[in-house]
């Protein structure tokens, strides 16, 4: 889908249908008054048969409009005559691109950007339309023999008055980025097991550097691994036939020795548990246990189109965790790089066991921050839900500016405690740390592990278990907390400028 930004007025571009808002009172936003002097009566007609109330995101396609040349019209409900919530204006999109998932509409444009919207400028308005419409004609059809997708929609087109060209031009350029990472993650992450495996994200890794020159990417395999010492890693990976892999990615957009961002994305491929083996009801969403590193793929993709003037590294360790004979065994005791002893309790808590040397891993760049991302505990959808990812971090400015940086992608996170009490939960009898902390607050423990691999730098957390993807009749990625991440990323530009 391609998107434009049009300053001419709405009624001399040729399009399959315009999208115009319209309040409970029956007020037009001010490009649907400009639209022809019959659509205000056409609307006060509607509004009397009693097809449209103008709640929000209330919605009524008038396929002939009398009088104009206009093809299609959608009115979309915007609720009262004031400023709107950034979600409720998400909610509008939503809405709006919903109803235009047929065949005959190939082409659309959008003024949905006269709205006023509370604390948000055009720019934002711009990357929302891009942002949310991508997302809803978003289909997997890699694996379908019918590849026939519900929406044809080629064009949207985005007015907006000439005196706005810069800002929108900047707030597309910043939604066609982010757009584009989320579905390369979402790309990634549908895939099934069988095909999205360690080997196959390091060759899609390797494959973004073909578009993308300021990206390298490196990987390094088990043998690498072993030289290095990292022992918790690798005895995840044993248990599968699946070779393990790191994946190093970098951005360099800015000088050399500035010192870089590092993300670090959990890509398990497949998590059946091991030997502590997971039931069986729902298990083949554990393909989705690669989406922090998808993720971070997703962000540096995005980063890359922005051509943000700063460095990145990214770092994925990359494996399967399956019960094979060779694979762990609840009460072995691995050896992280670190030289830290771990006595593996569980062996489905992996997660931690490939992040924790990964994070060892990152000293090596000396990063200004690090975060990890990882579908890391069940307890953070039992605590927080599908809404926020949880965060934990050692450092408030770090975690602040990713609380600031959610709330404005719309991608949000929600702070939870990382307090020495609960490091009391990983002690062992045998082994320097446990890689449980018992049945309460899971996802804080989990968080309590990693952060003995993170005393040299500061260092975020984010448990992206509820909000990488949907279960259900919608099951399907959703390629969070690429947003989140791409706007934290533009917030640390913006300031250091
Ligand atoms: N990948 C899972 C976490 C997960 C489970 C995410 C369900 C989303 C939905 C992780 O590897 C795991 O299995 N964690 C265990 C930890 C426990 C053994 C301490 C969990 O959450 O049950
Ligand atoms: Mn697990
Ligand atoms: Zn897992």
């Amino acid at each position: 889908m391609d998107y434009s930004i049009e300053t001419r007025p709405i009624e001399i571009l040729s399009c399959d249908c315009i999208i115009i808002g319209v309040y409970q009172n029956q007020q037009l936003i001010p490009s649907g008054t400009a639209l022809s002097d019959n659509l205000q009566k056409l609307t006060t007609k509607v509004f009397k048969r009693g097809d449209l109330s103008g709640k929000i995101g209330e919605t009524v396609m008038l396929n002939v409009v009398p009088g104009s040349g206009v093809e299609r019209l959608l009115l979309v409900g915007l609720g009262e005559n004031k400023p709107l919530s950034a979600k409720n204006y998400r909610k509008i999109l939503a809405a709006a691109i919903a109803n235009l998932k047929k065949p005959a509409i190939k082409s659309v444009a959008c003024s949905l950007t006269d709205i006023a919207v509370e604390n948000c400028n055009l720019a934002w308005k711009v990357r929302q339309i891009v942002e949310v419409f991508n997302d809803a004609v978003y289909q997997f059809t890699a694996l379908k023999s019918d590849k026939e997708t519900e929406s044809k929609l080629q064009h949207v087109t985005i007015a907006v008055a000439e005196s706005d060209l810069g800002e929108a031009k900047q707030g597309l350029v910043q939604g066609i980025a982010i757009a584009e990472g989320v579905n390369f993650a979402k790309q990634l992450a549908d895939l099934p097991g069988n095909i999205c495996t360690p080997t196959y994200l390091a060759e899609q890794a390797a494959e973004l550097t073909k578009n993308y020159l300021e990206i390298s990417v490196h990987v390094l395999e088990e043998s690498d691994m072993t030289t290095l010492g990292m022992g918790s890693f690798l005895s995840v990976s044993r248990g599968s036939r699946q070779p393990a892999k790191l994946i190093v990615m970098e951005y360099q957009g800015d000088e050399i020795r500035a010192k870089p961002v590092v993300l670090v994305g959990k890509g398990l491929t497949f998590d059946s548990g091991g030997i502590s083996l997971k039931p069986g009801l729902g298990m083949d969403e554990m393909k989705y246990d690669m989406c922090g590193g998808a993720a971070v793929m997703g962000a540096l993709l995005a980063a890359a189109k922005m051509q943000l003037p700063i460095n990145i590294v990214g770092l994925i360790p990359s494996s399967e965790n399956m019960p094979d004979g060779d694979a762990n065994k609840p009460g072995d005791i691995v050896t992280s790089m670190s030289g830290k002893t771990i006595e593996v309790l569980n062996t489905d808590a992996e997660g931690r066991l490939i992040l924790c040397d990964t994070l060892t891993y990152a000293e090596k760049f000396h990063p200004d921050i690090v975060i990890d991302l990882a579908t890391l505990t069940g307890a953070c959808l039992v605590a927080l839900g599908r809404v926020p990812s949880g965060l934990l971090g050692n450092d408030d400015d770090l975690c602040n500016a990713l609380i600031k940086a959610g709330e404005a992608a719309c991608d949000s996170v929600w702070r939870l405690p990382l307090w020495e009490e609960y490091q009391e939960q990983l002690k062992s009898n045998f082994a320097d740390l446990a890689n449980i902390g018992g049945k309460d607050a899971g996802t804080i423990t989990a968080a309590c592990f990693l952060s003995h691999f993170t005393k040299n730098y500061r260092w975020a957390h984010l448990d992206i278990a509820g909000t990488a993807w949907r279960s259900g009749q919608n099951k399907g990625a959703t390629g969070r907390p690429v947003p989140l991440l791409s706007q934290y990323l533009i917030d640390r530009v913006n300031e250091k400028h």
